[in-house]
């Protein structure tokens, strides 16, 4: 079943000011999509200015997290929930990336939640998993990310709104990959795990390091429905670049 192709990047804590942010927008409103969805995910406080910009065009904007505990709005300092992202125009959360996994301690429940929030105001959610360097060498990836992706069958995920994005946790930030050969079969494995739990359609990213020395390479490979990008998003060229390789392999 041929899915959706996408190219997203997660700015994460990025860029410094709103000008850059809107001049990265504004850059990315002229990029050339047309088989690839392509997105971006600003921080919370750019993306009104980001959603403004790219409003009318076909580049999807993304958040970088939401409220686990109110679909709407309520007492959750310093929170942001589906509803006020909705109203901005965003269209999808990265939900269960490593460095949220890691630096603010959210774990399985916390994340259903989230993806509870996320699916009952129609957005989409991009579900990370990866392993660490330590379950990757001690060959343990397969098992980890069975973890990770059970949760999904504890409650009900709509047709058409999961992208999961495998990204061993190793290679986010470091140049280093896993070999195109490791990321096939991985894939190839997250796809019949998803078919076990009758879902369909789902695509199946890698992220982790991906360049646009790189980009061409995962394009071409078997079950790699496109990227979620970080470093490498934030300078439009090779971001550019990045989402050309996944347009000329579709
Ligand atoms: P990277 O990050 O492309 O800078 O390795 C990817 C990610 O964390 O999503």
């Amino acid at each position: 079943m041929n899915v959706q192709r996408c190219v997203i990047g997660n700015w994460k804590l990025n860029p410094a000011t709103k000008s850059v942010a809107h001049e990265l927008a504004q850059g990315l409103s002229g990029i050339a999509c047309d088989a690839v969805r392509v997105g971006c995910t600003p921080s919370f406080t750019h993306l009104s200015t980001v959603a403004g910009v790219l409003a009318g065009t076909p580049i999807w904007v993304g958040a970088q997290d939401i409220c686990a505990y109110t679909q709407s709005t309520g007492a959750y300092t310093g929170d942001v929930s589906a509803e006020q992202l909705s109203d901005l125009g965003v269209g999808f959360v990265i939900i269960g990336h490593s460095e949220r996994r890691n630096y603010y301690r959210e774990d399985h429940s916390l994340l259903v939640e989230k993806m509870k929030q996320a699916f009952a105001a129609d957005l989409s959610v991009v579900f990370c998993i990866g392993e660490t360097k330590e379950q990757y060498q001690a060959n343990q990836t397969l098992s980890v990310l069975d973890d990770q992706l059970s949760v999904l069958q504890t409650f009900r995920v709509p047709r058409g709104k999961l992208i999961i994005a495998y990204e061993p946790i190793w290679a986010i930030g470091t140049g280093l990959t896993p070999t195109t050969q490791e990321v096939i079969a991985t894939h190839a494995h997250i796809k019949s795990v998803l078919a076990s739990y009758h879902f369909e359609g789902v695509s199946v990213l890698y992220g982790g390091s991906v360049n646009e020395q790189n980009a061409a390479e995962f394009a071409q490979a078997e079950g790699v429905d496109g990227a979620l990008v970080g470093g490498a998003s934030l300078k439009l060229d090779t971001f550019a670049q990045i989402i050309a390789a996944f347009e000329s392999a579709s």
